[in-house]
């Protein structure tokens, strides 16, 4: 039987109305919207492309939103400064730094610059441990693994008790995603293993999952056979691996693939997020959903 797609286009609308409801009830209580900062440094395609949609989506949603696109040869100071008159601006809730920065910015002083309280991202060293002392408890998730726990509850996966193999170790996706299933709780309390590139069989780790995760950057790394037959297939993975024209507006587009063979996974796999339109939209609703959740918690 083919597995069941789940569709982060589909399930991103019920979250960006719920997240539109929520910006009017708080804009009754307050008299203001959320409102959230992007700052882009520098013209990374996928980052610029990742941005605009975040910008389109908070417009949506009726957020107030600023844009500071930068050049890529500004200092680390004047970054932090940019970075703390928005900390100190009562109407910005969320400040978001697209990753990744310029080779002469020290990322991680740009996170910790970043008050807690508006790190909508879940960045910030204090808002990574809250992740991992209190779960789905914590004030904010960061968006990505937010929205696979999203994906997964509202198709109704088993995750409790389950074996989760998560193939990848990065701070935006692979610790947390690993860290958020391990907790007690709704949609958790799994057995999570973590498999990365010093792992000696990776295929034989990801036969064993029951949720499988991969989030590697490698396109096509997972092949049918190291899919458990029924299993649920996470794909994170955003490649971009050419170019072609769009049929709607002629113009030039990226062809994007994920880390796992999607068609041949199909026939195996009970679940699979397809790439584009699997776990990309559910990143960017969430993010619209810590906003709102940033603005409450300073708010209310
Ligand atoms: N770069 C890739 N993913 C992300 C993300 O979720 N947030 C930010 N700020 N940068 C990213």
């Amino acid at each position: 039987m083919a597995a069941e797609i789940i569709r982060g286009t589909e399930l991103r609308e019920t979250i960006l109305d719920e997240v539109a409801e929520g910006v009017k009830t708080l804009k009754e209580k307050t008299g203001r919207p959320p409102g959230l900062v992007t700052i882009l440094v520098g013209e990374n395609p996928a980052s610029l492309s990742y941005v605009s949609l975040k910008i389109k989506t908070a417009h949506r949603v009726g957020f107030k939103e600023v844009q500071e696109n930068i050049a890529e040869d500004v200092s680390e100071a004047d970054l932090l400064a940019l970075i703390e008159q928005y900390n100190r601006d009562d109407t910005i809730d969320g400040i978001l730094v697209q990753l990744p920065l310029p080779k002469h910015i020290d990322e991680s002083r740009v996170i910790d610059a970043i008050d807690p309280a508006k790190d909508v991202d879940a960045f910030h060293p204090v808002n990574v441990g809250r992740l991992m002392l209190e779960g789905s408890s914590a004030p904010f998730i960061p968006c990505t693994p937010a929205g696979i726990q999203e994906m997964l509850v509202r198709a109704g996966v088993p995750v409790a008790g389950a074996e989760v193999v998560v193939v990848g170790r990065s701070n935006i996706v692979g610790k947390p995603i690993a860290n958020l299933l391990l907790q007690k709780g709704r949609a958790a309390n799994a057995t999570v293993t973590v498999v990365h590139t010093g792992t000696k069989d990776l295929a034989s780790h990801c036969r064993r999952a029951d949720v499988l995760i991969v989030a590697a950057g490698v396109p096509n790394l997972v092949h049918p056979e190291w899919i458990k037959p029924g299993a649920c297939v996470i794909d994170v993975g955003v490649n971009r691996v050419g170019e072609r024209v769009s049929e709607k507006t002629g113009k030039t587009v990226a062809v994007l693939r994920g880390d796992v063979d999607y068609d041949a996974a199909l026939g195996v796999a009970g679940w699979i997020t397809p790439v584009p339109g699997g776990v990309g939209p559910m990143t960017i609703a969430m993010l619209m959903k810590n906003t709102l959740k940033a603005m409450e918690l300073r708010t209310l």
